[in-house]
């Protein structure tokens, strides 16, 4: 069958909005946070982010709870302090992060970046099988003291 110029236009124009509309949807899909994921960035108080901070588990690894805001991570430390935790090597630890204003990021070199979005959590998983200091920063521009956001993870020679 041989089409005819305007009945390749119209398949041209049919085959650009199908590629449109698929990407539109693979947008919804990767955006769509799933089940038990989300939390209501104006009521942090009534969701696990009432506690904050470093917690040790049953299983012995470590969870943190981060709040990030411009411009610290707040992990229950006095106000304007950069977040800093101790643990020992060998440590796994959760972070569990989400944000109160704006996107922020939690970048450990050699590990996936944690985005902490308002409204979601996310969760990533760090192991420190060696002593020393390992400190986070936000790799996502939030504002003029972007630069400020550290967690310093204090990894101690000694369990
Ligand atoms: Cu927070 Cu950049």
């Amino acid at each position: 069958m041989k089409l005819s110029p305007p009945q390749i236009a119209l398949s041209l124009v049919f085959g650009f909005f199908l590629t449109l509309l698929g990407a539109f949807w693979a947008i919804q899909v990767v955006r769509t946070p799933p089940p038990g994921d989300v939390v209501d960035p104006m009521r942090l108080n009534l969701s696990e982010f009432r506690d904050l901070g470093l917690h040790q588990q049953a299983d012995g690894t470590y969870l943190l709870r981060v709040v990030a805001k411009q411009w610290v991570y707040d992990i229950g430390q006095p106000r304007d302090t950069p977040a800093r935790i101790q643990i020992p090597t060998g440590s796994t630890l959760h972070i569990v992060a989400t944000s109160m204003d704006v996107v922020h990021t939690l970048q450990l070199p050699g590990y996936p970046q944690q985005t902490a979005i308002p409204g979601r959590i996310s969760r990533n998983i760090y192991q420190f099988s060696t002593p020393g200091n390992f400190i986070t920063v936000c790799s996502e521009y939030c504002g003029p003291k972007h630069h400020e956001m550290t967690i310093i993870i204090e990894v101690t020679a000694t369990p």
